[in-house]
């Protein structure tokens, strides 16, 4: 606070008007929970490549996907959004979602930010895992890091056709074709029905892998900008569909950009906290940053792929505490999410939840006042009153100062 520039990991990196990270973020910025051994998001990784290694192999009996865990989550905006094609208005690039460090440099939003370079580099076929930094509320199943697998796989005519009879009558794109609700304009229609039959095969084996034979599949069609068609896959578990990943046919434009415009590739990015929750039973998210034993030590097995079934120790108890404040009169002047990162910044991993149960608009002034409910609780012992008072009342006092709201408390 206060100083001109951030300091993360290694570099320097002035501040301006988009700055928006928080020491509490910062602070969790380098911590590779893919990669401490044994950890869930570990095992879950450890799982997904050996799943890939055994079931993908190329001519000479090498994996044909290679894995990377270790790129840095800080990027260029550049990276994150244009090298995606996504427009540079689009809503997902809001201050209010993401984490800047300044104008030029975010934390990662998504681990598609390396699909470019990757691909550029002069792979087919990779796997990448890594930390994701969203601007977002707070529960049992939201956290503002969390942790994404991002999977690429790329096909030559030769690779896409020799696997079909006639296939070297095909090619894989079209001229002056127009882009359909099943292709884009480049595309050959065969070419794409292969490449999309590939992903979804490929998914489909892996959630088998990950959850047995009985697991249920379903896709929905959805819409990135940097993939087209574009699909979720949803998992049926305990009765209800869970979306786990987002996929579809690279959009051509991204990979002739990367130098591989000669080829036609299928992308997906995968949540890897929402997989270990599904797979180990794990209730809440803030468990995956805990360092109790009574939680680290429930996943270290002799082999990766035994069944696990995270037995909750005793919650502590929470205390409920509410805080009301008018909004500022100028309406864009606040949003949701400032108040929850602002919650986060001062009482960290204290808070357990936070809920808007009011929103109130004065008959008479035309003011507009919110109340939220803020549940406090400690993953690892028992938080003492007073201890709970203080947070409060200094995000009582933060909140005025810094958001412009005016205090009803
Ligand atoms: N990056 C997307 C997300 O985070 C997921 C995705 C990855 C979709 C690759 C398509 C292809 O929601």
């Amino acid at each position: 606070i206060g100083q001109d520039s951030i300091e993360l990991l290694g570099h320097s990196y002035p501040r301006d008007d988009f700055t928006n990270i928080t020491p509490k973020i910062l602070a969790k910025v380098g911590f590779h929970l893919q990669n401490q051994p044994y950890h869930p998001l570990w095992l879950i990784k450890e799982r997904i490549k050996a799943h890939f290694y055994s079931s993908y192999v190329g001519r000479w009996g090498n994996p044909l996907f290679s894995v990377h865990d270790n790129l840095s989550p800080v990027v260029t905006v550049e990276q994150n959004f244009d090298s995606l094609l996504i427009p540079p208005d689009h809503p997902c690039r809001k201050r209010g979602d993401n984490y800047y460090l300044n104008r030029t440099t975010m934390l990662r939003a998504h681990t598609s930010a390396h699909q470019r370079e990757l691909v550029r580099s002069g792979l087919d076929a990779f796997l990448l895992a890594g930390d994701v930094y969203r601007r977002d509320e707070i529960n049992a199943s939201h956290y503002p890091v969390f942790h994404q697998m991002e999977g690429v796989r790329l096909f030559s005519d030769l690779e896409l056709f020799s696997r079909v009879r006639g296939g070297d009558e095909l090619s894989l794109f079209e001229r002056g074709g127009r882009r359909t609700a099943q292709k884009q304009e480049s595309h050959s229609l065969e070419a794409v029905k292969l490449v999309e039959f590939d992903l979804k095969t490929t998914l489909t084996r892996l959630v088998t892998h990950l959850f047995g034979p009985d697991v249920e599949v379903r896709w929905v069609d959805c819409y990135f900008p940097f993939t087209h068609p574009s699909f979720e896959m949803e998992v049926r578990f305990q009765g209800d569909w869970m979306e786990v990943l987002g996929c579809g046919v690279m959009e051509q434009e991204l990979l002739l950009s990367a130098g591989a415009g000669n080829k036609l590739g299928w992308a997906f990015g995968l949540g890897l906290e929402r997989l270990a929750m599904i797979l180990y039973s794990i209730p809440d998210i803030r468990l995956f940053w805990s360092r109790d034993e009574r939680f680290l030590k429930q996943f270290r097995v002799d082999d990766i792929q035994t069944p696990i079934c995270f037995q909750p120790f005793s919650k502590y108890p929470p205390f409920h505490n509410d805080i009301s404040f008018w909004l500022p009169d100028a309406a864009d002047r606040f949003t949701e999410n400032d108040f929850y990162d602002l919650v986060r910044s001062v009482g960290g991993d204290l808070v357990e939840k936070v809920t808007l149960v009011d929103d109130f608009t004065h008959p008479r002034t035309g003011r507009r006042s919110h109340c939220y409910r803020i549940v406090y609780r400690h993953m690892e012992r028992t938080l003492t009153q007073q201890e709970v008072r203080q947070v409060h009342q200094q995000i009582e006092r933060s909140v005025e100062a810094e958001l412009g709201v005016q205090g009803r408390f």
